[in-house]
Parts: C-alpha cells; structure tokens; sequence
C-alpha cells in the first residue's frame, strides 16, 4: 500500500520505517525541514534499537522516502498517518495546534479518497471534529475517511512494539476505515496480534487510560514506599510478593524517583484536563493525586540523600548513577 506518515518524531519515524518494513510504500513529511534532510542521509535523530538498520534498510530499498511537499503527500497516501505532537499546554489540557495545522495543510490536498490514521495521544473528542474539519477544506469531502489507531509503543522497545504490539486499536467510523487498517497491518495480524475495533471516542479514551493505570500503578507502589519507611518495611521485598498475585502484576511496581518521560506526565494531566471538562470528577481527583505522588518523589529523594550526610548537601560530592530515562534509551 501507500502509506505517510506526517510528522517524523519518535513516534513517526519508527512507525514510517516498520510500515516500509512490512513492505509498504512509505512518504513522510515533518515541518522541520533540517531533522527531514538528516534523516533522508540515514541519520538518526535519537538513539532506539533496530531503528537505525531499518531506516538505512528503507531508504536503499526505495520504500522509505521524504518529502517536503504536501501537494505530493496528499497525492500519495492511501492511508495517512498523523503522527505529530501533542504536548502539554497552559492549564495541563493537551496542545492539539499540531494536529490541526497538520490536517489543515493536507485537507486541500486530498482530492480521492484515502484514510487519515490518527496516532498521536489526543483527548475525546478531537478525531470527530477533525474529520467534519477536513471534509470541509477537503476537495474529495466525503471520500476522506479517519480512523484513530492510537500508539503503545514504549521508548527502547519501539520497533518491537510497532511491529508486534499487544494488540491494535482501531477507533473507525466505517467499515472501509477497519478494511484499510486491516491491510496495513496484515502481516502482524496474520501472526495473531489481536485487532480491536471501536469507536472514535473509546478508541482516544484507551490510550489516555491505559497511561492512567501505568502512571496510577507507579505513584501507588511509591506511596506504599512511604508507608514501608514508616513501618521500618522493605518495599521492594514487599512489590515482588504483590508481583506474585496474578491480578496485580509486577510490571510498573518498581519504586524510586516515579515516572518522567515525555509522555507520562503530560498524558495523565491531559487527561486531567479533559476530564474535567466532561465533568468525570473521579477521575480529575484521582489524576490529581498520581501526580503529586509523583512530584512529591523528587523532592522526597533528595530529602533522603540529605539526611543521609547528615542535613546538608552543599558542598558535598554528589554520584548520579544512570542517566538515562529507562534502559535503551538516549
Ligand atoms: N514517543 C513515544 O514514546 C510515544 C508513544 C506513544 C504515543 N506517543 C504520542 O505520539 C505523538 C507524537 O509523539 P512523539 O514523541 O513522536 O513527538 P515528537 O515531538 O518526537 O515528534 C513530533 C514531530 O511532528 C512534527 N510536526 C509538528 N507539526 C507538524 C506538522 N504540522 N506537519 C508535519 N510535522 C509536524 C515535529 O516537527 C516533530 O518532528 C504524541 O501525541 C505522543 O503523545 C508518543
């Protein structure tokens, strides 16, 4: 198939060079214009396992190209997957501007009809108004179709994870949109990845929840750590036996300073912010709590690093082991 990808970031370039992989064609586009150049020469932006072969792999096999044209993008793609940024705006909502000025430049472009693929992190809500947006300036309209097939990948595992995820979300509105993605996705579906098919909304909703309960799971097992210096406890030997309990699991029950990253933080308070918004208070006050569980670790670290030189570290020689946001990692 024809495939693009808009937006070459993390997300974006793995997913453009495992779609050439799978031995599709692939067209990418990003607006910054140097990161696109260095990338067509073969070279990596960030460091990610396989990444590097694979796009070496792409771009000598003629399957993997750039472009700066969207003219050319919108010509090309029988799918096109959005894949630009999301980041955190004022008041913790996600900042969706990429997105719409992504689908703003390519709707004028889209004269048959194609599938837009959304795969950034984005509140409810947003695909819905995106597609009434693009049929509008789109001179194929109804032809245009979009799915949300949001991303699970995690960084240092990204290739495997795009390419044998735990399972696909398609979040569609018509059964043309689940037969596109079906195509695209043919060899790991083959292989028994399982594809589950839902609406729109449900489709945002997954991800925004899945990064909920990962970062719920880590600020619980770091509170529990309170408790455990406390109770003169050790926490560690405390998660491996929870680990044990098939309903709780040991995976994201490792204490220590929390979790960080560019996604975590941002998603759990987008999600915030969203809930709110739809009036889910449950939810707007558990989040709440996540994330000063999780703020309150850095500060509780360096309170411990205090006390242990006996209540002041100025001056002292400080050792910083690991630098890295998690293994495989740059
Ligand atoms: N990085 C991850 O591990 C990960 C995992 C799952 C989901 N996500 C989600 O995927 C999305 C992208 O994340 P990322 O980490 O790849 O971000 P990123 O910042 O690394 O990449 C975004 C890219 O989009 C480009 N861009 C911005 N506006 C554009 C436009 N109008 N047209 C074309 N390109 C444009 C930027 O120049 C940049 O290269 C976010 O919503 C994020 O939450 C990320």
């Amino acid at each position: 198939m024809r495939l693009t990808v808009i937006g070459v970031g993390y997300l974006g370039l793995t997913h453009a060079a495992c779609m050439a992989d799978l031995g599709h064609d692939v067209l990418a586009i990003d607006t910054d214009h140097e990161r696109l150049a260095r990338i067509s020469g073969g070279e990596m932006p960030f460091f990610e396992p396989r990444l590097e072969s694979l796009l070496r792999k792409g771009l000598e096999t003629g399957r993997l190209r750039f472009t700066t044209s969207k003219e050319e993008i919108g010509e090309f793609g029988d799918v096109h997957f959005l894949c630009v940024g999301t980041p955190q705006g004022a008041d913790g909502a996600a900042d969706l501007s990429h997105v719409t000025h992504a689908a703003d430049a390519l709707a004028p472009h889209l004269r048959r009809g194609c599938l837009i693929a959304g795969k950034s992190t984005v509140p409810a809500g947003t695909a819905r108004k995106l597609l009434a947006r693009i049929r509008a300036a789109a001179p194929a309209g109804a032809e245009v179709d979009l799915a949300w097939n949001p991303e699970f990948l995690r960084e240092g595992n990204a290739v495997q994870d795009t390419l044998r995820p735990d399972r696909f979300v398609f979040g569609i509105t018509s059964p043309r949109a689940e037969a596109l993605l079906r195509r695209v996705y043919e060899q790991p579906l083959a292989a028994g990845i399982p594809a589950l098919t839902m609406g729109l909304e449900t489709a945002e909703l997954v991800k925004v929840s899945a990064n909920a309960f990962l970062a719920t799971k880590i600020s619980f097992i770091n509170a529990v750590a309170d408790a455990c210096e406390a109770a003169g406890a050790d926490v560690t030997q405390l998660a491996a036996a929870l680990a044990h309990d098939e309903r709780i699991g040991g995976r994201a029950m490792s204490p220590g300073l929390g979790f960080g990253g560019g996604c975590l933080p941002k998603d759990i308070r987008a999600f915030r912010a969203a809930a709110a918004s739809l009036g889910a208070d449950s939810m707007v006050s558990l989040l709440g709590d996540v994330d000063e569980i999780n703020k309150s670790r850095r500060s509780r670290v360096v309170d411990m690093a205090r006390d242990a030189v006996g209540g002041s570290l100025a001056g002292k020689r400080v050792a910083v082991l690991g630098l890295a946001f998690k293994p495989n990692s740059d």
